[in-house]
């Protein structure tokens, strides 16, 4: 049975594509960023029913919004066929924030208010599908953050709220200040980073019925190159499953995160549009139970319990 391509987060969430598209590397891209590059990238993911974009202030240097932004007023139009997700929260020492003396992180209400701000105007757009903390902080103040999450969502500049690379128990904690509900949880997850499955994070969002974001589905390229024991042993497997299932190691690497039952969406980071493509394919490949297992072994290099 095919993966359907539209799931909604949560119950009060948006309704978003299976797969997203994040753009922390869209600077990074061999063809460059200007915009007929990044609208052939826009539009590729349309085309292919991925309409939900990941993106943070910080991305590309505090550069990559704006870039992106750029396209959308070339094209007012592509806004309402997408969802954006951005985040706030991380400071980073870069010439475009002076103030900034060491990485940090800040969640005081005039900070976030302020880079929602700021995202909106360099998005070229008046509301954003979703706003995440980007890191829990030490010093994140739960009321404070209420406060600012609240005023945005009343002024419509923000439609839903979630974080990222938070634990269950900071999930919890924050959701007991807050008078919206988290939508999503954004964290690391591929089959090198098998501790979201074990810590509580996925029980918690199939507890609250909520979808993950999974980022560095690939974890970063790693399990495509990477010499590393575990990468070389989880590579192995994917060739195999690949001759089974006529499909590439990456469509079988999104295929395994879509397995899961907590309704997973992976945030593709690609730049190249035939990959863009090939990745829906994941979405009509449900991976065996054992092959399943077979990666998740093939990660710790022993059979589970
Ligand atoms: N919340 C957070 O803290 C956080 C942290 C990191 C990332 N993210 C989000 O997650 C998104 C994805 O992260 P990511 O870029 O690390 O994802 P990824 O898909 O794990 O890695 C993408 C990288 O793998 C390379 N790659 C190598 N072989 C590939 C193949 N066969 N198919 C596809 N890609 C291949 C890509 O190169 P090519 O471009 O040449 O294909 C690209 O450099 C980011 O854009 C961002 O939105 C969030």
């Amino acid at each position: 049975m095919n993966t359907p391509m539209r799931v909604k987060m949560a119950a009060d969430g948006p309704e978003v594509s299976r797969l997203a598209y994040g753009v922390w590397r869209l600077l990074n891209d061999p063809q460059g960023a200007d915009v007929q590059r990044v609208l052939a990238k826009i539009q590729t993911c349309l085309d292919c029913g991925i309409t939900t974009f990941d993106h943070a202030d910080i991305y590309g240097g505090y550069g990559v919004e704006e870039v992106f932004g750029a396209a959308l007023r070339a094209n007012p139009g592509l806004r309402q066929r997408m969802e954006l997700v951005t985040k706030c929260g991380i400071m980073l020492v870069n010439p475009a924030r002076p103030g900034n003396r060491l990485k940090h992180y800040d969640y005081s209400r005039q900070h976030i208010v302020e880079s929602v701000e700021r995202s909106l105007r360099n998005l070229a757009t008046d509301y954003l599908d979703v706003l995440l903390l980007h890191r829990p902080s030490p010093l994140l103040d739960p009321h404070e953050v209420a406060e600012a999450l609240r005023s945005l969502v009343e002024q419509g500049k923000v439609r839903h709220v979630g974080v990222s690379n938070f634990t269950p128990a900071q999930f919890d904690m924050l959701a007991s200040w807050l008078s919206v509900s988290l939508v999503t949880n954004q964290v690391e997850l591929h089959p090198l980073r098998l501790e979201p499955f074990l810590d509580g994070t996925l029980d918690q969002c199939l507890q609250r019925r909520i979808s993950p974001m999974a980022w560095s589905p690939l974890a970063g390229g790693r399990l495509m190159h990477g010499e590393g024991e575990a990468e070389r042993r989880v590579r192995a497997v994917l060739v195999e499953l690949g001759r089974k299932y006529g499909a590439d190691l990456d469509q079988l690497l999104y295929a395994w995160l879509l397995r899961h039952p907590s309704r997973i969406i992976p945030v593709l980071g690609t730049n190249q549009l035939e990959r863009i493509t090939s990745a829906a394919r994941a979405l009509s490949l449900p991976l065996e139970l054992q092959d399943w297992f077979a990666v998740w072994s093939a990660s710790t290099g022993a059979e589970v319990p």
